[in-house]
């Protein structure tokens, strides 16, 4: 596949990225994992820049996964730093930017500065259009859980009944509500694995691997990723 292609065919409404390859970039140039991660923020900017450009209208990206705490204390606080850092930033140019923030994930065990940094941003920002969803302490089970449990205490309630539960009523329990599905989904860094994302949503996402480690992500990948999406006869079961 050749880099630089261009396609004249609109972009996906909706691309999700999971966000990999920091810490592998960061022992390439014998850097502490922390400079990964500030060079994958780095790419994050660039390319919801590049998305905003293309007219995506959703972009979804994996920042912090609830299987990401088994990492070291030092690790976590430098992504949490670079979270907070990148919010306060967000916040200074809403105005300018006008970008839509949602938070997808239990944010409750993030410290109660980043908590209200995520609220103000999500608040400040509803009334824009383009959408970011930031998925954080995000782990795809846990959210189907959590929307399993929900409605399972509004039917306890009897504000629901059994009967009534559809794919589409479930679909507005999830982090996601609202949202509509990915169309394209794509892993940097050369893993093919999920890791526990958007488990619900992705059910006929297409997804794009690529070999290129996430602090090295280009607008070039970005364009390549949506060209391979658009070869790809996507039939959702039909012929
Ligand atoms: C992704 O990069 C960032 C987070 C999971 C927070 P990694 O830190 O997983 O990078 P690798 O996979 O170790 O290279
Ligand atoms: C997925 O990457 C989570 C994020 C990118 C935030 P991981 O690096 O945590 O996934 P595994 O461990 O390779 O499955
Ligand atoms: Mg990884």
């Amino acid at each position: 596949m050749a880099l630089s292609e261009k396609t004249t065919l609109p972009p996906p409404r909706h691309i999700a990225i999971i966000m990999d390859g920091n810490g592998r970039w960061a022992k390439k140039k014998g850097l502490p994992r922390t400079a990964g991660h500030a060079a994958g923020a780095e790419a994050f900017r660039r390319i919801a820049n590049y998305c905003r450009t293309l007219g995506v209208e959703y972009l979804t990206v994996y920042a912090f996964s609830t299987e990401n705490w088994k990492r070291s204390q030092e690790e976590v606080a430098g992504i949490m730093k670079l979270l907070k850092n990148y919010l306060e930033e967000a916040l200074r140019d809403m105005e300018k930017n006008r970008v839509r923030f949602r938070f997808f994930g239990d944010l409750s065990r993030l410290s109660p500065q980043l908590q209200k940094l995520c609220l103000d941003a999500e608040q400040r920002s509803h009334e824009y259009d383009v959408q970011v969803n930031f998925c954080l302490n995000y782990g795809g089970r846990d959210e189907i859980v959590r929307a399993a449990r929900e409605f399972a205490r509004e039917a306890a309630e009897g504000r629901r009944r059994p009967e009534e539960l559809t794919e589409e009523l479930f679909a507005g329990y999830l982090y996601s509500a609202q949202v509509p599905d990915p169309e394209l989904i794509i892993r940097p860094s050369g893993e093919k694995r999920i890791s526990n994302f958007l488990l619900w949503q992705s059910a006929y996402a297409e997804y794009v691997f690529m070999n290129v480690l996430w602090p090295d992500f280009a607008p070039e990948h970005l364009d390549e990723a949506i060209g391979e999406y658009h070869r790809r006869n996507r039939r959702f079961g039909g012929t």
